[in-house]
């Protein structure tokens, strides 16, 4: 079994100077002596990158933030904290790309502080927020208030003979109570007599921000959690408390998106914003080269972790069936057991385009990565062992790195020279091996020609899950941001 070199001990110690980073020791006889050597001088604990600053749990606050609860987000300061690191100082009009933009905190901070940013998102509920904050940018908040009053005084809950449906997937079906469905039916027809289109998207947006909490569900990782006072047979006896009606609950919600609205008056550039819906392994290969001075960005992590299972609600009120959802699956960065491999399309597309060399330099740098290969052989035998929960685990694992390293390639490509590759990322494990997702991806990075400038390791790893925690112990996986320069 392998595990993990642990945490530096001076890491118990109280930090003196507050920014100033620690070395990251490396254990003697680790499984991937040779990987962590090469990287070691770079590898740093960095104290300014706490959790609060990386992740969402420190934006719940904020304005524009906290209309839809997307817990995969950035914080905005992580944003500020590196564009004001790596400004260009000579670019006039400093561009940004997020490739896997979520709810787009990186492109409404990087276009607040005058940056150019383009930002590629597939799933349309993030989509959805970006276009929230753009169209509430512009917003008649007279118009908006007449709109709001109306609201206040509309009875939702009496029946009707309205031709309205809710959306429902398979695995949503029964995930609200009957007396919410009909609010929420008469609140579609409500939205239908809204002439102003911004104000009916605003209005629109309020009720997809709502869903879990007026549904039977909470979102929980890779799959939705169900209530037991919900009408589906269950074993687990699961009470998410509280579940709010549906005029308080949006009542609430809209409340503070007025509020915030008030505020974004004063918001810069945010129009400027670009955004496209699709996937970033489609979108950036199209894109033309030496285009951006920066890419920040957070891709999902190879955990498992099924964003199309976690926003099945907000899926099917946006109207997705469950074949639409199945494809959309497909399509994303692959990270659950049920992606397939791309590698014959990412094939096809180089050959179309009659650029096979470019092919064969993405597969010389897969299979150039010697550790990888061996963590996907370790995997594979364990799954013939019968030791892994799922056997396509090996496959998920060989299919996000495939899929990264051909984005790595191409981020090369696109970069300015000397631009800059920020990525937050999580190390993660299987069968109770640690895979050092932060060096193999900077090795990739290495590879197609950038610098490895810093590997900074948040002060605090993360425990692996409970499942794996109760088989193979605890151990602290290392949560990361990496930095790499292209020359
Ligand atoms: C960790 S989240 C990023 C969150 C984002 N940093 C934010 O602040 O909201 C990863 C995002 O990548 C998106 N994604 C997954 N595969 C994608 C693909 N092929 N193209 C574009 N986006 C993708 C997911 O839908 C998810 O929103």
């Amino acid at each position: 079994m392998k595990t993990l070199p642990h945490l530096n001990t001076t890491l118990a110690l109280p930090i003196i100077a507050p920014f100033r980073t620690t070395k990251y020791s490396i254990r003697d006889n680790n499984p991937y002596d040779e990987l962590y050597k090469k990287y070691s001088s770079i590898m740093e604990i960095n104290p300014k990158l706490t959790r609060e600053l990386v992740s969402y749990q420190g934006s719940k606050k904020q304005a524009f933030y906290r209309w839809l609860k997307f817990k995969e987000a950035f914080s905005s300061d992580l944003i500020k904290h590196f564009l004001e690191l790596y400004s260009p100082s000579n670019a006039k009009d400093p561009s940004i790309l997020d490739p896997f933009a979520g709810t787009g905190t990186a492109l409404t901070v990087a276009a607040n502080a005058g940056w150019k940013a383009t930002g590629i998102e597939i799933m349309p509920i993030g989509v959805a927020a970006i276009k929230a904050r753009l169209v509430a940018s512009k917003i008649n908040t007279v118009k908006f208030n007449r709109v709001y009053k109306k609201f206040k005084t509309t009875n939702f809950y009496s029946n009707n003979n309205s031709k309205a449906k809710i959306g429902y997937l398979t695995i949503t079906k029964g995930a609200f109570h009957l007396k919410t469905e009909l609010a929420l039916i008469n609140y579609l027809d409500f939205l239908a007599k809204i002439k102003d289109d911004d104000i009916r998207y605003i209005f629109w947006f309020a009720c997809l921000s709502i869903l879990e909490d007026i549904s039977y569900t909470r979102k929980d990782g890779q799959y939705l959690r169900w209530d037991c006072r919900s009408d589906r047979k269950l074993k687990s006896q699961f009470n998410k408390g509280q579940i709010s009606q549906f005029h308080d609950a949006l009542d609430q919600k809209l409340n503070i998106i007025i509020e915030d609205i008030r505020m974004y008056k004063d918001s810069k550039n945010i129009n400027s914003i670009k955004v496209i819906e699709g996937s970033c392994l489609d979108e950036i290969p199209l894109m033309t080269k030496d285009k951006f001075n920066l890419i920040i960005t957070s891709p999902p992590y190879c955990n498992r972790y099924d964003y199309t299972r976690t926003y099945a609600l907000e899926l099917a009120f946006m109207g997705k069936d469950d074949e639409a959802v199945k494809d959309l699956r497909q399509c994303m960065l692959s990270c659950t057991v049920e992606n397939k491999s791309k590698k014959q399309a990412f094939e096809d597309y180089y050959n179309r385009k009659g650029d096979g060399r470019a092919f064969k330099e993405i597969q010389r740098r897969f299979d150039n990565q010697k550790e990888l290969k061996e963590i996907i052989q370790n995997l594979i035998n364990a799954r013939d062992e019968d030791k892994l929960n799922n056997n396509n685990i090996p496959n998920l694992v060989e299919n996000y790195f495939y899929e990264l390293n051909v984005l790595i390639g191409e981020f090369y490509r696109i970069l300015k020279p000397g631009g800059r590759v920020i990525m937050v990322n999580d190390n993660v494990q299987y069968n109770g091996d640690e895979i050092p997702v932060d060096l193999i991806l900077s090795d990739f990075a290495s590879m197609a020609g950038f610098t490895i400038e810093h590997i900074w390791i948040l002060p605090n790893g993360k425990g692996n899950s409970s499942q794996q925690m109760g088989v193979h112990g605890r151990n602290e996986l290392r949560k990361c941001v990496y930095v790499w320069q292209k020359k």
